[in-house]
């Protein structure tokens, strides 16, 4: 039998993709959210974590940037893949040397359009609006030392209407995240399995 593969899920704030995403895998076999890892002390994250009856850790910028911290209690929880869900920090060496093409990241746009560093949240969407674009999406890709620019998986479009601002927009892109990020996650795994 194939090992199940222990997923961590990386965030910085709210949490609904994690949620979403725990959600998807709770009763499939082969897949299990061992852990949420927060970067910051009052993420909504963390109670979803608590009410979904999944470990969650919060480390600080010391023990991203200078310890093992992190990487030494992935091992510690047998982690095999990393989700990044809104975790606004840029991955640490030593974290992506241990997850070599095992990190994934969504970002609320179509990359490469609106991303890199302070591309996130709803500046992504304010500045899609500002210039007056006609459509918007999601990418979901693998992540390396730069912010938003590893390989591309997946993509997945919706239109904007002409009276869309930016919270309606972030709304849209927030139910493709929901519909696609499950699967997006359960297929690449599946390959690496296929690939082992
Ligand atoms: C999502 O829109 C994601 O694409 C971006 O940050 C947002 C996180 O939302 N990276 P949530 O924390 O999952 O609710």
């Amino acid at each position: 039998m194939e090992k199940e593969i222990n997923i961590a899920i990386f965030g910085s704030g709210n949490g609904s993709n994690a949620q979403r995403i725990s959600e998807y895998f709770a009763d499939k076999e082969g897949i299990k959210i061992a852990t949420f890892v927060v970067n910051k002390k009052d993420a909504y994250m963390i109670e979803r974590a608590k009410n979904l009856g999944i470990p969650c850790r919060v480390f600080g910028r010391n023990d991203f940037y200078n310890t093992n911290n992190v990487t030494d209690y992935l091992k510690e929880m047998d982690i095999d893949f990393v989700v990044l869900a809104g975790f606004l920090w840029l991955v640490p060496e030593n974290i992506l040397q241990t997850y070599q093409r095992r990190i994934v990241n969504i970002h609320p746009a179509l990359l490469p359009l609106y991303g890199g560093k302070g591309m996130y949240g709803m500046n992504v969407h304010q500045a899609v609006i500002d210039n007056k674009e006609q459509e918007s999406g999601i990418t979901i890709h693998f992540v390396d030392e730069k912010y938003d620019e590893g390989t591309t998986i997946f993509q997945a479009k919706c239109n904007i209407a002409p009276d869309d601002t930016a919270e309606t927009l972030a709304q849209k892109i927030h139910l493709l995240e929901y519909e696609h990020f499950p699967v997006v996650i359960e297929q690449v795994v599946g390959n690496l399995q296929h690939n082992n």
